[in-house]
């Protein structure tokens, strides 16, 4: 078969992809590892900027994000037992943040799709990519029926996350890659219970991080900071719910309710950028070419955007027969990364107990956060950084 762009990976980058080129009328068809109900079953992130919010609007699929959603206008920083709200929408000049799992966001996605009809290929073996370097990319894959497959096309989207085989493909000598790996994970539960406070609150205890988010009122989830030799099978859910109580507040102890997990998963901590994110035809987005530790909130979001500069560089090259979107992708979605990558690394440092700083390293980050949290030019930087970039943020300068 034919098509204008082959998406490899149906996460939220390639169902966006899919869609912002499906209202421009570009056609496009996904190739996916997993099936439907496996990608729904992955729980991750939870925090989308505005800009994510705009950009499910403006793929006409935001209507149950802008009903069930929470809009959060600040978070809290818990430090050794004392609490500091930073307000997001004073410092950051007027943005919020939405609560909304990326479960959701993908369930409104696949729905849409389904709903348009368009051909998304699951559970699809053995995908190769190839022909980017020329004008005849092709995608090649065993379908769920057993049948080989081939689609021809003009571009490849590799949306395929960072396992994923577009990356991979790319030879070895034209890419580089940034890498850097934390020495502990994040042990995360989902619960049906109300969440231990209206807005998240991270913690920076002496017994490590932790994290109290929500998906809605009736839905929680919570991180902990656990060494990388952890295995979860050793990780009861009362021993979870004892670890932060032991984290948290008297306040937050006190209002805590503990139900059985509905989820419970370690996922180590990462932060990753490859460059650049263009092979001739083939263009990386989301967690293909970068990853973020997700202290920030950042992952999702970056992958939204990476989309947005992508799904316009296409329209562009498609409407106007020109190639200059798809000239500038890499250095504009790289230097959006970069920023996020480096408030991401640098919340997290702030954060987490490092076990080979020692005593010295607590100190030093006792202090950055109480100058932090009483100067406003500090609590300006928190939440500019955590609200996100503007989608036009480079431009003209
Ligand atoms: P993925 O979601 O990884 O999707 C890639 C898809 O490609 C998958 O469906 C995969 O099955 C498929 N695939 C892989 N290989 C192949 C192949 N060979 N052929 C075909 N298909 C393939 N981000 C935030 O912004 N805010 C948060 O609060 C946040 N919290 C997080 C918490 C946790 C615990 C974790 C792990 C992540 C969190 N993130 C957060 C990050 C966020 O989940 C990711 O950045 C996001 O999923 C990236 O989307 P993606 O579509 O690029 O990649
Ligand atoms: C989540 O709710 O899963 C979540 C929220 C904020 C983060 C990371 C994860 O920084």
């Amino acid at each position: 078969m034919r098509t204008q762009v082959a998406i490899i990976g149906a996460g939220p980058s390639g169902l966006l992809l899919g869609q912002l080129l499906h209202k421009a009328g570009i056609d496009a068809v996904i190739v996916e590892r997993q099936s439907g109900e496996y990608v729904l079953g992955r729980i991750r992130a939870g925090i989308l900027e505005q800009v994510t919010a705009d950009l499910l609007d403006e793929a006409g699929v935001g209507a149950r994000m802008h009903r069930e959603g929470l809009v959060h206008e600040g978070i809290e920083l818990l430090v050794h037992g004392t609490r500091h709200r930073v307000d997001l929408h004073k410092y950051s000049g007027g943005s919020t943040v939405v609560v909304y799992g990326q479960t959701e966001l993908t369930r409104d996605l696949m729905d849409a799709r389904a709903g348009a009809g368009l051909t998304t290929f699951y559970e699809a073996e053995q995908v190769q990519v190839g022909g980017f370097d020329g004008n005849a990319p092709f995608v090649t894959f065993r379908g769920k029926d057993g049948r080989e497959q081939r689609i021809d096309c003009d571009f490849i989207a590799g949306c395929d996350g960072y396992h994923g085989v577009c990356r991979a493909s790319v030879p070895k000598d034209r890419i580089r890659e940034y890498e850097k790996v934390y020495p502990f994970g994040w042990l995360g539960l989902l619960s049906d219970t109300p969440p231990v406070s209206e807005e998240l609150i991270y913690a920076n205890s002496a017994r490590g991080f932790a994290l109290c988010s929500m998906r809605s009122h009736t839905r929680s989830r919570y991180y902990l900071q656990v060494p990388l030799t952890d295995n979860v099978k050793d990780w009861s859910d009362d021993a979870f719910w004892d670890e932060l109580r032991l984290r948290l507040d008297d306040k937050a102890r006190e209002s805590l309710v503990t139900g059985p997990s509905l989820e419970k998963s370690i996922a180590p901590l990462r932060s990753f950028v490859v460059e650049p994110l263009r092979f001739g035809r083939l263009f990386l987005a989301g967690d293909a070419g970068h990853i973020v530790p997700p202290t920030g909130a950042k992952g999702l979001n970056l992958a939204a955007t990476d989309v947005k500069y992508l799904s316009a560089a296409l329209i562009e090259y498609f409407k106007e027969r020109s190639e200059a979107g798809i000239d500038h992708y890499s250095e504009r979605c790289l230097r959006r990364v970069w920023r996020a990558e480096r408030f991401s690394w640098w919340f997290t440092s702030l954060m987490h107990q490092f076990p080979d700083d020692g005593p010295i390293g607590t100190k030093f980050q006792l202090a950055e956060l109480d100058y932090l949290l009483n100067s406003e030019a500090g609590l300006r930087s928190i939440a500019e950084n955590y609200v996100g970039l503007p989608l036009d943020f480079a431009e003209g300068r």
